[in-house]
């Protein structure tokens, strides 16, 4: 392969097929064809235990639209840095952002290869706004605010939403999760703020539990957090309503109202810097 996006080649990109990614066994069980045959291999093994994972999933993808609509429209968000974004599936997040407001304006970030060679269909949004994709780790924050796409595309005088949608629950450590956070939240201006999703099992916690356990025998470690695990992430900021819930609670539309809890196994949750 040849391409290049924002500078960055891909034509040596190591895959690692052999082994599952979390991103394509994601991508896999929300029926993308993104995926090999060991993350297809993984994900019937998760699934054995978890049956109701994708619908999880599910419920997870339609928060993120619902998040980036109501940051949009309801507290004038107009920049987004979207670490974690995961492959791309229509609708993404600028997407529903720019239908809001065209000139908004995000960063997508991740760590999969497998992303990085898709990220050309999350680079084509509006024109009157700005989308932009960094190869990154969420575990080097200084590398996300000191790069060139972050700087190029948002300013940080005017507040940003930083979206941390299923991603945090591969970061078994909750002093590592507090303190990423709390290093990408720092140079924020007031008004920004921290959106976020992650797994728990206390939905139902036989299933997850096992899923978790499957998981990370796949060489993926997970962890699940009770809610009073997840609501000190955050910590110093001010929490929009309803609060951290399961998250097909969060500002519900219909389709969301009508999935049982029992098929829905994220906390999710938006919260202001002042
Ligand atoms: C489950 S997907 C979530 C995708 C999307 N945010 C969503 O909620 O629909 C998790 C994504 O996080 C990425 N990821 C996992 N750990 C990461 C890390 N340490 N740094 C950057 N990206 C990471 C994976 O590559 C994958 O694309």
């Amino acid at each position: 392969m040849t391409d290049e996006i924002h500078g960055v080649g891909t034509e040596h990109l190591d895959l690692k097929t052999d082994r599952p990614h979390s991103a394509r066994i994601y991508d896999y069980l929300l029926g993308g064809k993104d995926n090999f045959e060991a993350d297809r291999v993984a994900a019937a093994n998760i699934t054995q235990g978890w049956a109701n994972l994708p619908k999880s999933m599910r419920a997870n993808r339609n928060f993120m639209l619902r998040l980036g609509r109501h940051l949009a429209a309801e507290h004038g968000i107009r920049q987004f840095l979207d670490v974690g974004t995961g492959l791309p599936t229509a609708p993404n997040l600028h997407d529903v952002v720019q239908e809001v407001a065209p000139e908004s304006r995000v960063v997508y970030v991740d760590n999969d290869p497998i992303v990085l060679m898709h990220a050309r269909a999350l680079l084509v949004g509006n024109p009157a706004g700005q989308t932009s994709y960094l190869d990154a780790d969420l575990r080097e924050p200084d590398a996300i605010l000191t790069s060139r796409q972050l700087r190029d595309t948002l300013d940080l005088d005017k507040p940003v939403a930083l979206t941390l949608l299923a991603i945090v629950h591969f970061i078994v450590d909750d002093a590592e999760v507090h303190d990423l956070i709390d290093r990408l939240m720092r140079p924020l201006a007031p008004g920004s703020v921290l959106a976020l999703s992650t797994c728990t099992a206390d939905s139902a916690p036989e299933e997850v539990n096992a899923g978790v356990a499957a998981y990370t025998a796949h060489g993926v470690p997970v962890r699940a957090r009770t809610k009073a695990e997840v609501v000190p992430f955050f910590a110093g900021l001010k929490l929009i309503d309803p609060g951290v819930v399961l998250v097909n609670h969060w500002h519900p539309d219909e389709a969301a109202a009508a999935v049982p809890d029992a098929h829905v196994h994220m906390y999710g949750g938006a919260a202001i810097k002042s």
